[in-house]
C-alpha cells in the first residue's frame, strides 16, 4: 500500500513536471477552447430572459414586430443586415429611422439594463431570428 501510494505520488510529481515544461500551454490553451463556447451560450441564454422581459413587447416572439413600425428581424432587408456596432448603439441609445411611424427607445426603455445585457440580446436576437436569404 505504502509502495503504491509513493508510485501515484511519483506520477504526480512527474505531471507536475510535464505541466511546468510547457505542457501548461496546452492545458490552457484546451481549457480555453472549452469556456469560450460555453461562455457564448450562456450569452444566448441571459439574452433570452432581456428579450422576453423588455423587447418582446414590441418586436414580438417571432421577431415580426407587433406594431407599424417596428422593423422585421427576418426580413434580409430588415436591422440585422446592420453591424453588431451599429445595433448596439441604437439599443443602448434609441433609434428612429427617417419617416418611421415609431422610435426604438433607448435600452427599449428599460434603463435597467447593462451595456451587456445588451450584447447578450443582440447574441439572443441573431441566434433567434434567422434571416430569410
Ligand atoms: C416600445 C417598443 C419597443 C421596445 C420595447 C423595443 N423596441 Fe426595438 N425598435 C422599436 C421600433 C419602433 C424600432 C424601429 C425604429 C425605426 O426604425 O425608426 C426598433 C428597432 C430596433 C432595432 C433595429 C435598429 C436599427 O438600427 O435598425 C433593434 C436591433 C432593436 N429595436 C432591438 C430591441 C431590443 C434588443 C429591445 C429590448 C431591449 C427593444 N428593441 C425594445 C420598438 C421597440
Amino acid at each position: 500500500m505504502k509502495k503504491l501510494k509513493t508510485e501515484i505520488g511519483g506520477v504526480f510529481k512527474m505531471s507536475i513536471h510535464l505541466l511546468q515544461k510547457g505542457r501548461i500551454g496546452v492545458v490552457l490553451a484546451a481549457s480555453v477552447l472549452i469556456i469560450i463556447p460555453a461562455k457564448a451560450q450562456d450569452n444566448v441564454k441571459k439574452g433570452a430572459e432581456v428579450y422576453e422581459g423588455t423587447c418582446i413587447a414590441c418586436h414580438g416572439e417571432n421577431g415580426k414586430g407587433e406594431f407599424p413600425g417596428v422593423p422585421d428581424f427576418t426580413s434580409s432587408k430588415g436591422p440585422l443586415a446592420k453591424t453588431d456596432t451599429v445595433l448596439l448603439d441604437h439599443i443602448i441609445d434609441g433609434f428612429q429611422s427617417p419617416g418611421s411611424d415609431m422610435e426604438m427607445p433607448a435600452l427599449g426603455g428599460n434603463e435597467e439594463l447593462k451595456k451587456q445585457d445588451i450584447i447578450n440580446v443582440l447574441a439572443y436576437i441573431r441566434k433567434t431570428f434567422k434571416v430569410k436569404k
